[in-house]
This record gives structure tokens, sequence and C-alpha cells, in this order.
């Protein structure tokens, strides 16, 4: 089954510091969104993507997308719209453009473009099941929840701990209604999922990837290039 891909590329990148939407920064001789959306019609499961970028971005991206689609994803259509000030009123505006309410749909960062077929596989074989599925990997660090003075509270069990990536996958219905739910309540989330837990639904996990990074910090541009030369995704 084909799935519909939200892909939210809305943001300031203000850790990698560019000083621009890392969406359009080179990564392996391409703009991010671009290798991006390269991976996700190599998947063979996604249907169409709707990419989120700021407002004032949406013409330049789409005319960048159109550029690179003929030679790295001719058979994946997309469309760009609009984003918001935080990353769920991103995904938010994405899915008012979503008519369908059968299937189903990935969120998956812009920022992420190694998650590669298997990946996606995994997930969507989970969201089968259960209707809700996210990537994730056993966290490598111990992990301690600390106070506002930087004094320890306490230490979770790490073999309880995973690290969550995209891409997460809902039933369209499930995502929905999780959306729905937030216009109601207020408060930030960061990933789609804790919407969808909030529903009381169960969210299945299925496995990740460590070389899933979300480019985020200057050094993870560091990884992204080699990332690019060991898999042939250099231009
Ligand atoms: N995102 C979005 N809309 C926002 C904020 C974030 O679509 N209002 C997207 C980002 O573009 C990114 C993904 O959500 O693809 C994950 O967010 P993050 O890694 O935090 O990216 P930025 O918000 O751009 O980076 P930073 O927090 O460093 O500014
Ligand atoms: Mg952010």
């Amino acid at each position: 089954e084909k799935i519909i891909a939200i892909v939210p590329a809305a943001g300031l990148g203000s850790r990698l510091g560019l000083g621009k939407n890392k969406a359009f920064a080179d990564v392996g001789g391409l703009p991010l969104l671009v290798q991006c959306m390269r991976m996700l019609a190599d998947t063979d499961c996604v249907s169409r993507v709707i990419a989120v970028v700021r407002p004032q971005e949406v013409k330049e991206a789409e005319l960048m997308l159109e550029e690179y689609s003929k030679e790295y994803y001719p058979l994946l259509p997309f469309c760009v719209v609009a984003g918001g000030k935080e990353r769920q009123d991103s995904v938010a505006n994405a899915l008012s453009a979503v008519t369908e309410s059968d299937g189903y749909i990935a969120v998956h960062d812009g920022a992420r473009p190694f998650a590669g077929k298997e990946v996606f596989k995994r997930v969507l074989n989970a969201a089968a099941d259960s209707g809700a599925a996210i990537a994730a990997v056993p966290v490598k660090d111990t992990i301690k929840v600390v106070d506002e003075n930087n004094l320890v509270q306490y230490t979770p069990v790490r073999s309880t701990l995973r690290a969550v990536q995209t891409p997460q996958i809902f039933k369209i219905s499930i995502l929905k209604q999780a959306y729905e739910l937030l216009q109601k309540q207020h408060g930030n989330v960061t990933d789609d999922a804790s919407l969808v837990e909030r529903l009381g639904i169960a969210v299945a996990v299925a496995e990740g990837s460590y070389e899933n990074i979300k480019i985020t910090t200057p050094e993870d541009l560091i990884l992204a290039e080699n990332l690019c030369k060991s898999r042939g995704l250099v231009r």
C-alpha cells in the first residue's frame, strides 16, 4: 500500500546556524530537502509528498523541487504548503490539505534524508497492525532527568528508553483526530505520536536506524557528507 508523506521543513535551522532554513542547505551537492525527496522516492512506499516550508519560501521551494524532480524523483508527485510557528502547526497545515480519509500518512522530517526503504517498510508494517507506529532506536547514552539548577532528579533505566525518529506513520483518521484534539488543548509537542498517545491510542515502536540522523547541529553535516559518500548520493 502507498501512503501520503507530510514533510515538515518549515523551521529556522537555528541550531545548524547557517542563517537560513536548513531545507536549502547543501548536503552531498544537493539541497537537503531534495535529498529527502530522493530518499522518499526510493522507498517505493510513498504516493505523494506534501512538503511544508515557511510561508515566504513556498515559491522558492516549489521551483527547487521542480528543478530536481526529473533527475531524482520523476514519479513522485509533490506539493508545497506554508508552515506555521511550531512544527505541530506546520504538520497541521499540511494535514488540512489532505482530503482523503482512508489509508495512511507518514510524517517525516525534511531534515532526515537517510531514513531509507527498510525503516519505512518496518514502520509501515507496524502501523498496518496497530494504526500508529514510529521509528526509534535504543539510546546509547545514559539519560538523566535534571531540574532547572542542573541537579539530577533521577535516572530512568536505559534499557527502557528509545530515541524517537521519523517516519511516524498513522491511519489518516487517527492523525486527524489527534490534530483536532490539539486545537482544543494547548501545549507544545516535539513529535506527532505524542498527540496520538493523548488520545489513548497505542503507538507501536518499530526499529529505526542509527544512520537516520536528523541534521540539527554543525557536526551532523560532517556525518551527512560521509553518509552521502558511502551511499553514492553525492551529486
Ligand atoms: N519544522 C517545521 N515547522 C516549524 C519548526 C520545525 O516544519 N515551525 C521542521 C523542521 O524544518 C525540521 C523538523 O521540523 O525538518 C524538525 O525540527 P528541527 O530539527 O528542530 O528543525 P528546525 O526547527 O529548523 O531547527 P532549530 O530548532 O535548530 O531551529
Ligand atoms: Mg526546531
